[in-house]
């Protein structure tokens, strides 16, 4: 029998279809693209993702990243368009998370590089994710790597967004490794930011950091002023997610204002609903809500994803949430929403809860205690009405929403 379309054989002509794109005078963008992936642990990316590695061409040859274990073909057929895979002689981690790590273990046995290298912490989390692998070692906060005739300097951004992240730059091409931080979930044929319309651009950057780097904001606004002080000056951005910088920089502008969390004239009304009551007094509010000179964005949740709703909520003053009583509990789809919300630490919301039952009536108490963990400031009392709103209780909906205004832009002023 034929092996000539063995494992190996079968793996290179795949690698034939995929080449490197050069980034900057001596790296290449040697990533992979994940068009087909919606869900990032629990991020909805409706646009794909990439994977993003580098390949830096100095006296050491040197590797950046990997990428998630599926894409080991694309990783090795772009490294390939450029060099002998077996010619790296460096291989860097800048963060273990397996969307960047997936494949290291298969690199490292085809490669066999000199030398492997992390953070302390990145050391002991891949020592924990792939056990046999060892051998890796840890790069000084804010020390250099030698690559013979060009210099890679490193520093830890621990949190941002796990503790073994690192950060890298490459001196003499004035470019940033900034792994996940700058990145976006976006599948595009285009490598460089100024090659994508700008709102999409946007849109993504809001959305991934809403979902993933919204906690760590003060640790966001110290990195930017770290880069500042240190006089980093960046002439290219290349995050492990998304297309790379290369003029512009509008994603640095965006990063700082986000991080600072300040909120503008906008509510988000998140809800659920049985049998439309609870609908009925979202729509109330959400009008109260306008004429109190509000911003609404209405998310029902059987067809608003719950990574949309934080997205929305990044500049959002305010808060609503609303769901019916299910068998003494709040609906499953508004209690995901809180426990999505409650991790990502949104701050300075304020807000209210609301909802019908018909006889026990527990979902509207378990909201206000849920958005009490949150920290926000809850206006006035929470809506309960039984079965069907009527007049009053729907007037009573649409005061509600002109009274968070109205609280949204008393905190503003
Ligand atoms: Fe892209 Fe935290 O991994």
């Amino acid at each position: 029998m034929s092996t000539a379309y063995g494992k190996d054989r079968l793996r290179e002509v795949k690698a034939k279809h995929f080449e490197a794109v050069r980034v900057s005078e001596h790296v290449y963008w040697v990533g992979a693209i994940d068009w087909g992936i919606r869900n990032f642990h629990g991020y909805t990316t409706s646009r794909g993702t990439t994977y993003n590695a580098f390949l830096i061409l100095a006296d050491k040859v040197t590797l950046i990243d990997t990428v998630k274990a599926p894409f080991l073909d694309e990783l090795l057929g772009r490294i390939r368009s450029v060099i002998d895979p077996e010619k790296i002689d460096y291989v860097v981690s800048n963060h273990s998370e397996m969307d960047h790590t997936g494949c290291l273990p298969e690199v490292l046995a085809m490669v066999k590089p000199e030398h492997v290298f992390a953070s302390e912490m990145g050391v002991k989390a891949i020592g924990r994710h792939f056990h046999e692998l060892d051998g890796i070692e840890a790069v000084e906060n804010g020390g250099s790597l030698s690559l013979g005739n060009l210099s890679l300097r490193f520093w830890e951004t621990r949190m941002l967004h796990w503790p073994d992240s690192i950060i890298g730059y490459l001196v003499k091409d004035k470019l940033l490794f900034s792994q996940d931080g700058f990145g976006m979930h976006l599948a595009s044929s285009e490598r460089f930011a100024d090659e994508i319309e700008p709102s999409i651009l946007k849109q993504e950057t809001a959305k991934y950091y809403a979902n993933i780097l919204l906690p760590y904001s003060t640790l966001v606004t110290r990195l930017l002023a770290t880069v500042k002080e240190l006089g980093i000056d960046i002439k290219v951005l290349a995050p492990d997610h998304g297309p790379v910088w290369r003029k512009g920089f509008d994603i640095l502008g965006w990063y700082a204002g986000w991080a600072e969390q300040k909120p503008t004239m906008k509510a988000v009304v998140a809800f659920d609903t049985m049998w439309h009551s609870t609908e009925l007094m979202a729509r109330a509010i959400s009008q109260g809500l306008v004429e109190g000179g509000a911003t609404v964005k209405v998310m029902p949740l059987g067809s608003s994803d719950r990574s949309d709703v934080v997205t929305e909520l990044l500049d959002a003053g305010g808060l609503l949430v609303g769901s019916p009583t299910l068998n003494n509990n709040m609906l499953p789809t508004v209690a995901d929403l809180l426990c999505y919300i409650r991790g990502l630490k949104p701050q300075n919301l304020v807000g209210q809860a609301f909802g019908s039952y018909g006889w026990s009536g527990e979902s509207v108490n378990q909201l206000v205690k849920e958005m009490e963990k949150m920290k926000m400031e809850l206006v006035d009392e929470p809506v309960k009405v039984n079965y069907v709103p009527d007049e009053a209780a729907l007037l009573r909906c649409r005061a509600l929403g002109r009274q968070v205004a109205e609280k949204i832009a008393e905190e503003l002023r």
